[in-house]
Parts: C-alpha cells; structure tokens; sequence
C-alpha cells in the first residue's frame, strides 16, 4: 500500500457546527472507494491546494464506520489550513487526502459485551462519537459512558448528535458534559478537567467501574490527568488508549533540533516502503523522515511535531532516538515504531520498515 499517496476527493457538502468548526463531507473517485473504507477512530491527512510549501494537516474520521466520509475542521488561531478550509473550501472544490489511517480505536465486534469509558475534550470528541456510535450500533450488549470536557455549552461539538445518541441507547449509554467557563446546576459538572476533577467525576458517577476499555482524546494535559487517574484506581495501562488532540505541537515545522547533536553520528538508513527499499544518507542531526523527503521519497507524514503518528515505522535493524513522543503507546515503543519525523539515528546504520502496521 502506497501510504504517502494522496487523491482528489470532491468536497461534497460543508456543515457548520459551531462558530468556530464545520464538518466537510468528501466523496473519494469511484474508482478508489474502496480505498476510502475506514475504521471507526481512524484520520486522514489533508493537503492544501495552491500553497508554495507542502501544508498538511491530519483530522479524525467523524462519521460513524460505513457512512460516508466526513471530517471535522475546527478553527486554529493562525492555522493556515484550518482558516483556509473553513473560509475557502466550499462544495464543489477538491481537496488532497491520504487513505483512512491510524490505530485508535475500539476493535469494534472483536469481543464480548464490554464496558467503555470515554474521556474527551473539545474537538477530542471527534473521533470519539464515530467509535461510540458504531460500538453501541454493532455491540447490542456493551455499555458506554462519555466524560466530555468544554468550554461553554455552544462550543460543544456534535451535541445534537451526541443528545440522539443517549435517546437511542438510554439503558447503554452516559453522558456527562464538563463545562470549565459557564455555570452548571450541578458543581460537580463545572471546572477543568484536571486530575482532581477526573477522579470526583469517576467517584461520583461510577464508584465501582472498572471499565473494559479506556478511551482518551483531548489536549496532552487532560489526558495525562485521566490517565494517572485511571491508573491510581487500578486500570491496567494497556486498558487505555489514547490519541491526542492539538494544534500540530510545532506547526508543521521541522523538529526540534536533538539536545546534543553531537552525539549522533552520520548514518545509512536502509528504508523499506510499499515493498522496495531505498539506502539514505542520514547527516548527524537529521531526522529519518528529513532524510527521506531530501532523498525524494514520498515519505507519509503530517504534523511534524511527533502528534499524528502519520510517519510511523518499525526500526527493524540499528537504534534510534525520538527527540518527541505524543503519539505512540508503550506496546508500540517495544515493538520497535518510531515517529521518523522525530527520529534521529544512534548507531551507524538502521534500517526503517513504513510498510509494518
Ligand atoms: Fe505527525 Fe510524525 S508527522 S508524528
């Protein structure tokens, strides 16, 4: 699979969905719909049409697994593709976009009746409500609740849906929204969701749980908190998924220069990707991704700031050293993957696997 590849894609419909965000529907060319075909959790990475520099950027899948493919864009202050998508992108125009990728997830239909808890924030909810809505859909047995942290209750996406999602499964479904600047009945609803908070909402609302499985999706910070909080009431770490949810941590520029360059050497890296395998020259300080791009691959990446995880591969051979990590789990780490765009080799020769999923 060639995973750097991009197609056009119609903009088919746009939708807006608060002030500040809109979903854009896209419609893949016949002849790759089935390319298209994508995982409940999974993203996309979009290029901008018409810009001088390569600009992409990733964003989650928010239709439910077997409908059709949307995508939510919410406005970044100074993002480029954002304001560009949200003022200019109209239906009718196209728009480059990679194949669905990505790992978060649920495994949907892999497994008996289960306990789901969710913890989300802003547009963390995203690709959350797409695996909600297919595992309650698919799981007649399973059991959901959402934890969703917001600003006030108009910056809350997908609330409609979200509201129908509780009528249609009232016995199997909770929702409980956060809101960290507008009053609430209920104290408990009202704050940030910081470590604190997290944990009197899991006493209060759930005081027994151990949930099955753990989904997270907000800023770093929010889900670090869940995540200590989950793991101190006795969670197991590999119960806990997580992807998160920012502006590209750099901006979709280059890495962070390594904290002492001096002690990487030069490299080869042997790269493999859609089956054929090119040998690089990796100059000290360069990352494997750099390297690549400058070698003319065509190289899968995105954010660039170690967010995305679009530019994942397994190290297969040699060592190398990530100056960034927002993405990857501690299973994917001792299975070898690093995220190229952050990677920096540590012996003289390595060789890099794209095509490992
Ligand atoms: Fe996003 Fe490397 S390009 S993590």
């Amino acid at each position: 699979m060639e995973r750097a590849r991009f197609f056009p894609l119609c903009v088919a419909g746009k939708q807006a969905e608060t002030a500040d965000a809109a979903v854009f529907h896209l419609v893949p060319p016949t002849d790759h719909a089935d390319d298209f075909a994508f995982r409940a959790g999974q993203h996309l990475v979009l290029r901008m049409p018409g810009a001088a520099e390569d600009i992409r950027r990733t964003y989650s899948i928010c239709a439910s697994e077997g409908g059709d493919l949307r995508v939510l864009v919410k406005r970044v202050d100074g993002g480029r593709f954002s304001n560009f998508a949200l003022d200019h992108l109209d239906p009718g125009d196209e728009i480059e976009a990679t194949r669905p990728i990505g790992e978060f997830g649920a495994d949907i239909g892999a497994s008996g009746p289960r306990r789901i808890l969710a913890i989300a924030a802003g547009s963390g909810i995203t690709p959350i409500i797409s695996i909600l809505e297919t595992l309650l859909a698919v799981e007649s047995e399973s059991e959901a609740t959402l934890l969703l942290g917001n600003r006030r209750v108009d910056s809350i996406i997908f609330r409609e849906r979200l509201a129908d999602l509780k009528d249609a499964y009232l016995s199997r479904f909770r929702m409980f929204h956060i809101l960290s600047r507008e009053h609430t009945d209920h104290p408990l609803m009202h704050g940030r969701m910081d470590e604190p908070k997290i944990d009197l909402l899991l006493d209060s609302l759930a005081p027994d749980e151990r949930p099955d499985m753990v989904l997270l999706c907000g800023p770093a910070e929010m889900m670090d908190a869940a995540r200590q909080a989950l793991i101190a009431r006795g969670v197991p770490p590999e119960h806990i998924r997580r992807e998160l949810f920012a502006a590209a941590a750099n901006g979709g520029k280059p890495a962070a220069k390594p904290k002492s360059p001096e002690s990487r050497p030069d490299s080869i890296a042997g790269i493999i990707m859609d089956g054929v395998r090119r040998q690089v020259p990796v100059a000290a300080g360069m990352t494997v991704l750099e390297a690549a791009l400058a070698a003319g691959m065509e190289a899968p990446f995105s954010c660039r700031g170690g967010v995305c995880a679009t530019c994942r591969a397994r190290v297969t051979e040699g060592h190398a050293e990530m100056e960034v990590n927002h993405a990857l789990e501690p299973d994917e780490l001792a299975r070898g993957f690093v995220l190229t765009c952050q990677a920096r080799p540590t012996t003289p020769e390595i060789t890099l696997d794209f095509d490992t999923r």
